[in-house]
């Protein structure tokens, strides 16, 4: 059972639902009148856009976006897949999974800028600002969460867990996740 190597339950799918409604309401608000161009990171952020789109209240297109990332002394990021549309004049906004170091939002932004967008933006589900490498603009974050590894609701751990519902740590027999989320004031759950 690949289950019995998880850790702690960080966020609970009721919690995550809520969340991801509030972020889709603050979408439709600022968006009203607009179109919005939404790019979806593949593959940790299929879920996160699923739901949140189907909460939004205003007209939108959906492209999707791969990349693949190799450290090689640096992180050498690629795109394995564009988008179909054109973002030329458009609201694009940048749907992804977790932002990090923010390389990869940082390479996103720089390639899109290119393609003269009348807008970008990005919205995430989970931040972890401690671990940015590079500074990049996160207008919508459901959750922000410290420096802990995590999986489920599309965040995988070497292609597990993506399917979770609910967002959990790995079993991590040091104890230091526990005592991160203990100082927040959450974990104790499987
Ligand atoms: P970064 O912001 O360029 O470091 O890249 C973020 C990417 O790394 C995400 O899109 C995830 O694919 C992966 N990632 C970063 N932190 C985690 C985590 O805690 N769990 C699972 N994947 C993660
Ligand atoms: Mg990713």
């Amino acid at each position: 059972m690949i289950e019995s190597k998880l850790g702690e339950r960080v966020f609970s799918t009721p919690d995550i639902q809520q969340r991801v409604q509030e972020v889709a309401h603050h979408i439709s608000a600022d968006y009203s009148g607009k179109r919005p161009l939404l790019i979806s990171i593949l593959r940790g952020a299929a879920y996160f856009t699923m739901d949140l789109t189907r909460h939004l209240t205003i007209p939108f297109d959906l492209d999707f976006m791969s990349l693949s990332s190799f450290k090689t002394g640096f992180k050498k990021i690629e795109i394995d897949k564009d988008v179909s549309e054109e973002m030329a004049n458009r609201d694009v906004l940048i749907v992804e999974d977790i932002i990090d170091t923010g390389l990869t939002l940082n390479f996103l932004f720089r390639v899109m800028e290119k393609r003269f967008p009348a807008s970008i933006a990005a919205c995430t589900f989970l931040d972890c600002p401690e671990r940015r490498f590079i500074e990049v603009p996160v207008k919508y974050s459901c959750f922000k969460i410290p420096d802990i590894f995590v999986v489920g609701y599309g965040l995988d751990f070497r292609g597990d867990y993506r399917n979770l519902m609910e967002v959990s740590t790995l079993f991590d027999p040091s104890g230091r996740s526990t005592q991160i989320l203990k100082q927040m004031g959450k974990g104790g759950t499987k």
